[in-house]
């Protein structure tokens, strides 16, 4: 049987307050051990958010950017001529979309491997999650607001962009075509379609 000198051993005196309650309260040294492994778990939880937000600068989609998602045909960037995938002035690549029941429009879109891209999205309507397998892109996408990922794509190949949040009948339906091509393929189009 245990006594009293087991826990001196196993616990800090801190903890062992915490377990000394009044009576004859027995706490089992194996589920001692477990109490410590899933604080010590915790612990690793807690460090592991800390480490990802302040030192890899990874946030909540879109650092809450808003948008006004019954007016997405009248704003800056959302309209519909604004859609689609652009090369910035930098040479980095943005791709704007709108999910909307039941897709992502525009529902085709094109772009390169073996760089970072930047996916702006916003819904018109309901609440949509956007998620292209064997890739780590993923997001939900909240009406109101804008959600903001950027990730980079190592293999070329057709992918399908599906909706992974329940958002209706047509849920099952909602998906768009993604194609990524190969650097050199990339540039030898975009260099077709500026002419140069
Ligand atoms: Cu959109 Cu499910």
């Amino acid at each position: 049987m245990q006594n009293d000198s087991d826990q001196k051993h196993t616990l800090s005196d801190d903890a062992r307050d915490l377990m000394a309650l009044p009576g004859e309260l027995h706490i089992d040294p194996l589920e001692k051990r477990w109490i410590l492994v899933a604080f010590g778990l915790i612990g690793v939880f807690i460090a592991a958010i800390l480490y990802t937000a302040l030192i890899k600068g990874v946030s909540p989609p879109g650092d809450m950017e808003t948008v006004d998602s019954a007016r997405l045909h009248l704003s800056e960037e959302f309209a519909e001529d604004k859609l689609g995938v652009a090369t910035l002035p930098d040479g980095s690549v943005r791709v704007t979309l709108v999910a909307a029941r039941y897709g992502f429009y525009p529902r085709e879109i094109r772009i390169p491997a073996g760089q970072p891209v930047t996916f702006r999205l916003a819904s018109a309507d309901v609440l949509h999650g956007v998620h292209i397998p064997m890739t780590n892109m993923g997001t939900m996408v909240v009406p109101g607001y804008v959600s903001t990922v950027t990730t980079t794509f190592p293999k070329p190949g057709e992918y399908p962009m599906l909706c992974n949040e329940y958002c209706g009948m047509g849920h099952d339906h909602m998906w768009s075509k993604v194609t990524v091509v190969s650097q050199e393929r990339w540039h030898a189009s975009t260099a077709q379609a500026t002419g140069r």
